[in-house]
């Protein structure tokens, strides 16, 4: 089993701007705002794109694949009712921050972070190749 969060200096977290760590099968997406620090899988419920590689504006975080926002506070998607991020609990956001670490493969129990990493990382090149 992987460690049950990760832990990052808030320096590290510049303000409005999404942030990528690995953790559980997606990778993981930390976002500070002057509302606070959120933090959900690295993955966009439409359609996976890396939601890290997306911008924030007005609160929203924009997905890069097709360009449907978020509501960086709360997960929902403000483009089309009932999708919404899959939230993690942010456990601290004072000069250090600690974010729990998403569930790996719970049918195997083994920890697939990094052989999902290198998957998502080929079907986004792919998806830049179209
Ligand atoms: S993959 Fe995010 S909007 Fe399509």
């Amino acid at each position: 089993m992987g460690d049950p969060y990760i832990e990052l200096d808030a320096d590290d977290l510049p303000l409005d701007r999404p942030v990528r760590r690995p953790g559980g099968d997606a990778g993981i997406v930390i976002i500070r705002t002057d509302r606070g620090v959120f933090a959900y899988e690295d993955r966009c419920p439409h359609a996976g794109w890396r939601l890290s590689s997306g911008d924030v504006r007005d609160g929203r975080l924009e997905c890069p694949g097709h360009g449907w926002e978020f509501a960086v506070d709360t997960g929902a998607c403000t483009d089309v009712p009932g999708y919404a991020l899959c939230p993690l609990r942010v456990l601290s956001a004072g000069a250090r921050v600690r974010v729990e670490c998403p569930a790996t493969d719970m049918k195997t129990g083994i920890e697939t972070g990094k052989a999902r990493e290198e998957e998502i990382a080929e079907e986004d090149a792919a998806k830049i190749k179209r």
